[in-house]
């Protein structure tokens, strides 16, 4: 079975074919983030506009790259939410619209639980993917870190799962972001805050891990605030400075000292989560998902304290794209559950696990 996957829910516009929820064929990403760079973040509208420029082009790389003509394809799978409305909307019309015309069933893909998905690819033709050698088993535990979430989730077979625990304010990835721009380093800052992480001490400043009366909940404004605090007072001036003042005020040496002590407490606050979690459940398999599992501090983190062997995906299917929405809707349609109405789906901007 061969499904085609089609994700739009922020500034990638992106579509892939999966075999069998485990083999991937094409994973083709048009990415808007060079337009967003220069406000520091994504502007709705700008996405949806180069949503709609890039949708069409980027599903015919898919099916070339993968071989296919239409009659190959056996499904369409779509995200409709969570995600910006805009954004969602492109992906879902082009989806419901191909669904009708070429005649085959469509799947509602809720985006959270495919960035889990992505970790059951395990071949590819495609060359330059690490991907891990087999499929993760159940019960599973998934911690799922990405700009707009941060939750771990316990699966006990596919469709059947519970959210033990999430972020009660930012995403550890919004918290990465805005870091960033209090250092004066580029969006996306996950990576650019790693990059600063390694001129500097991770333990030159101590910030506050928060703590929360849900055992696996989690919160990252207060060490963002800690942050923000600490570069005033490192640079002689109070809470009134605006933090815009700041990336000019601060030496390097500062930026890339906070950048490691701020990326070694948020991965540690996510990684201490993710082993109170393990010793309760014992699962078989442990999983990250969302653009933060491709962070190599919280795969070093994660790798040193499990006492099983964990296996990670390659970063490319960590932050969004049409690989993983093509391998859960593989999952779905192999399990018959229900596909969506092609004449009806509606985006879901807010939809939750
Ligand atoms: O999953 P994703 O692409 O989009 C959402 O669904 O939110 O995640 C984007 C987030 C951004 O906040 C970005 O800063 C973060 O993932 N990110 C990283 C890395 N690559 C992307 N964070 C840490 N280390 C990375 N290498
Ligand atoms: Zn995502």
């Amino acid at each position: 079975m061969k499904v085609l996957g089609i994700e739009s829910s922020c500034d990638e516009t992106a579509a892939a074919v999966v075999e069998d929820g485990r083999r991937l064929l094409s994973n083709v990403v048009a990415s808007s983030m060079d337009i967003h760079v220069q406000y520091g973040g994504v502007v709705p509208e700008l996405a949806a506009r180069s949503h709609i420029e890039a949708i069409m082009p980027v599903i015919q790389q898919a099916l070339r790259d993968a071989a296919c003509d239409w009659d190959d394809i056996d499904a369409i799978a779509v995200t409709y939410g969570a995600g910006l409305g805009g954004s969602l909307l492109v992906g879902v019309l082009t989806a419901r619209t191909l669904a009708i015309i070429k005649r085959k069933p469509l799947y509602a893909i809720n985006h959270v639980e495919a960035h889990v998905y992505a970790n059951f690819l395990t071949s590819t033709p495609l060359p330059g993917y690490a991907l891990p050698a087999a499929a993760p088993r159940f019960p599973l535990l998934a911690l799922i870190v990405s700009g707009g979430h941060s939750q771990l989730v316990l699966f006990r077979d596919h469709f059947d799962y519970t959210l033990l625990g999430q972020t009660q304010d930012d995403a550890i990835g919004e918290a990465f972001d805005k870091i960033a721009k209090i250092l004066g380093l580029p969006y996306p800052g996950g990576p650019s805050v790693g990059k600063k992480a390694l001129e500097g001490n991770p333990h030159a400043f101590s910030l506050p891990k928060a703590r929360l009366q849900g055992k696996y909940d989690l919160s990252f404004s207060g060490p963002k605030t800690a942050v923000l605090r600490l570069a005033q007072e490192l640079v002689g001036k109070d809470h009134t400075l605006h933090s815009s003042a700041l990336p000019a005020l601060l030496s390097e040496q500062q930026k890339a000292d906070i950048a490691a002590s701020f990326q070694r407490v948020a991965i540690e606050t996510v990684v201490d989560k993710t082993m109170l979690a393990y010793e309760e459940f014992q699962p078989a398999s442990v999983v990250i998902a969302g653009g933060v599992a491709s962070s190599t501090e919280l795969r070093r983190q994660l790798a040193q304290r499990l006492p099983q062997p964990i296996a990670y995906t390659d970063p490319k299917l960590c932050t969004d794209n049409g690989a993983m929405v093509a391998t859960l809707g593989c999952f779905l349609a192999q399990h018959q559950r229900p596909a969506a109405d092609p004449f009806g789906l509606e985006i879901a901007p807010n939809l939750s696990m």
